[in-house]
């Protein structure tokens, strides 16, 4: 096992495909990175990145000597020995994976293999169990049809990186999962990976050096294996944000304090301090399309999963729990301005899909309130989504603030924490937080002359 450089072609330039194109660049391969978007490509040949995500410009500017971009495949694929798909799979109505673009993405390429060409695909994509086996087996049918002899492979090779950290994340997993049915294909990917798992890599000094993280683990599985891997860990994670969130709903009405109450399980090894933090619940690209996907999954073969169907559950009630505590501080919401602070579905991005903050604000709306947002850098994304007469879109928070009867915090940015809420206090109609991701200090703003509420505590 060593290093050797691969001419890689990276197919979507989302934020799965795009880290992934700039950390293989980085370490050392040739990298051509595709998306249909013609926009998203026109900024990344100049440099520039279509999503907010820390560092990702300064590494695309650090690696650019072996990451090029373009809009369609090559005419030949001769000379590449990696193509890895990382297409959206978004969901369908009835909960499925829509996987129309990777299929597309299936065909194209197939239509360009070559006579006696050695290729592997690597399937980045999140996809419904089965679809690596499945889509193998179309592709090899494909060639045949075609009269092609090429040596076709398939690897499943999930992501889990975090937005917000995806650049952190995508150098420093903590494990790399492949999964196949061909042991030189297998073996091509780990050597693809070899830099990471030997950590024989350097990165540049503007990235977090205070990490002590161990070396990924590397787990060679199975396709069906390495696919369950990904939607078993989402659904897991979603499961414990649910978990806390109901224990944080019972905190609420027995007085104890979630927070402690996080810290004090966290401190167990077998519990783990992550994914503890009650709020106002999970959302974005990928916990509520997996849970569902993976329902769907089982429906097909008859299984129930109560454990996930009851953390979508809590997850949705969450929010009503917390409209029921700005009605309860409000009396009614109709006629009342509501300051919104924070549209991302977490802090560091800029992404909204399916941001549980975007469906306060519309629900707040129906309500018959107005709604005064801001956010650091998630505005523009938001400004189509949540247009009305109703939503005013603020470049500040104190702008937003502006006489509010009621101040909802639903995005834990730090700048939030920052903020001088004596000043705020002035400004607002009446002092009422509502801290729906429980980021500020309670006792403090309590002092100051607050009426606090956050999610158990
Ligand atoms: P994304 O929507 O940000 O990007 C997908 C890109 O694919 C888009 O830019 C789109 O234009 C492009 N595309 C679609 N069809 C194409 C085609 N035929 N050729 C070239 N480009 C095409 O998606 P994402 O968030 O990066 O997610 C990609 C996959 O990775 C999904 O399956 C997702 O579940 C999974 N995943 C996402 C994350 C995450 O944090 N976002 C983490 C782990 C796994
Ligand atoms: C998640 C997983 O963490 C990644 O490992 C995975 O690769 C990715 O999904 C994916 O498959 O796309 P991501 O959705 O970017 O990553 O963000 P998370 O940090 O997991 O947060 C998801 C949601 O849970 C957010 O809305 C967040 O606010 C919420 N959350 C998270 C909580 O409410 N409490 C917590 O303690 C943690």
């Amino acid at each position: 096992d060593q290093f050797k450089r691969l001419n890689v072609i990276v197919i979507g330039a989302g934020y799965v495909g795009l880290c992934t194109g700039i950390v293989m660049a980085h370490i050392g391969h040739s990298v051509l990175c595709i998306d249909i978007n013609t926009d998203k490509i026109a900024l990344l040949e100049q440099g520039m990145a279509p999503i907010y995500e820390i560092n990702l410009e300064a590494m695309l500017a650090g690696c650019r000597n072996n990451l090029s971009f373009t809009t369609e495949l090559p005419k030949r694929l001769g000379d590449t020995d990696i193509v890895i798909i990382a297409v959206g799979t978004p969901s369908k109505e009835n909960g499925d994976a829509d996987m129309q673009y990777v299929d597309q993405v299936i065909i194209d390429i197939t239509s360009k293999i070559e006579e006696a060409q050695d290729l592997i695909i690597v399937m980045k994509s999140t996809v419904p169990i089965g679809s690596n086996q499945e889509m193998f087996r179309r592709v090899n049918n494909l060639l045949s049809d075609r009269g092609v002899q090429a040596n076709v492979n398939f690897v499943s090779n999930p992501e889990f990186l975090r937005e917000g950290k995806a650049i952190y994340d995508s150098f420093y997993p903590d494990r790399i999962v492949v999964g196949g049915n061909n042991d030189s294909a297998i073996g091509a990917v780990k050597n693809m990976y070899y830099p990471l798992l030997n950590k024989t890599f350097i990165m540049p000094q503007y990235m977090d050096q205070n990490f002590e993280s161990s070396l990924p683990s590397l787990v060679v599985t199975d396709f069906l294996t390495a696919e369950m891997i990904k939607y078993a860990s989402n659904a897991f994670l979603a499961t414990k944000v649910s978990f806390i969130n109901e224990i944080a709903g019972l905190c609420d009405k027995v007085g104890a304090d979630i927070l402690d109450v996080s810290i004090g399980m966290g401190l167990d090894n077998r519990i783990g301090k992550g994914f503890l933090h009650a709020g106002l619940g999970w959302g974005g690209s990928c916990f509520p399309k997996d849970t569902l996907a993976l329902q769907s999954i089982a429906r097909e073969y008859d299984y129930e999963m109560p454990i996930i169907e009851a953390a979508r559950t809590i997850n949705t009630r969450q929010i009503i729990f917390v409209l029921r505590k700005i009605q309860g501080l409000l009396k009614v919401i109709r006629g009342k301005k509501i300051a919104v602070l924070g549209l991302s579905y977490k802090p560091g991005t800029d992404d909204i899909r399916d941001s549980v903050s975007v469906e306060i604000v519309k629900r707040i709306v129906r309500l018959g309130g107005s709604v005064s947002v801001y956010d650091p850098v998630a505005l523009d994304n938001a400004r189509k989504e949540l247009a009305s007469d109703s939503v005013n879109f603020c470049s500040s928070i104190i702008c937003a603030i502006e006489s509010a009867d009621a101040v909802l915090i639903a995005t834990e940015w730090q700048e939030f924490l920052e903020v001088d809420w004596r000043e705020v206090k002035l400004k607002m109609r009446s002092p009422i937080i509502i801290d729906g991701r429980n980021l500020l200090h309670k006792k403090i703003l309590s002092e100051m002359g607050f009426t606090y509420v956050g999610v158990g505590r």
